[in-house]
């Protein structure tokens, strides 16, 4: 998760930052995303034919920003009261943000036979 050195950087400064709760998605592990590569083109290569296929690609979990930023709170066992759930709208990024881009990883676990971390 490339979250979890950004996040005990903030949470080591014991700084309060807000976390959308309104915002989904999967993390994937980046060692999962070069697994899937690795397997589609050694696929493509042993059978020599163009290979049409259209995968989502994800983590297997669908969470919100700020479920992903307790996570590594979790898992470093240090303490969450300096993290604040936000509603997404509350703030004007200047940009529009999709608020649900989970993936749905079915077709990419029966294809590949793949168990995602
Ligand atoms: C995920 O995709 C599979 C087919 O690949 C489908 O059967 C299933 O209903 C989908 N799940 C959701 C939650 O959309």
């Amino acid at each position: 998760m490339g979250e979890g050195g950004w996040v005990d950087g903030v949470l080591s400064k014991g700084k309060k930052m807000d976390f959308f709760h309104g915002e989904f998605g999967c993390p994937v592990c980046v060692k999962d995303v070069l697994a899937i590569i690795r397997a589609l083109t050694s696929r493509w290569i042993s059978e020599g034919n163009q290979m049409q296929l259209l995968l989502d690609v994800g983590g297997p979990d669908r969470v919100s920003r700020v479920q992903r930023v307790e996570a590594v709170v979790d898992f470093r066992g240090c303490n969450t009261p300096l993290i604040k759930a936000v509603s997404a709208s509350s703030v004007d990024r200047g940009i529009k943000s999709p608020a649900d881009i989970s993936m749905n990883i079915t077709k990419l676990v029966q294809t590949l036979n793949f168990s995602p971390t």
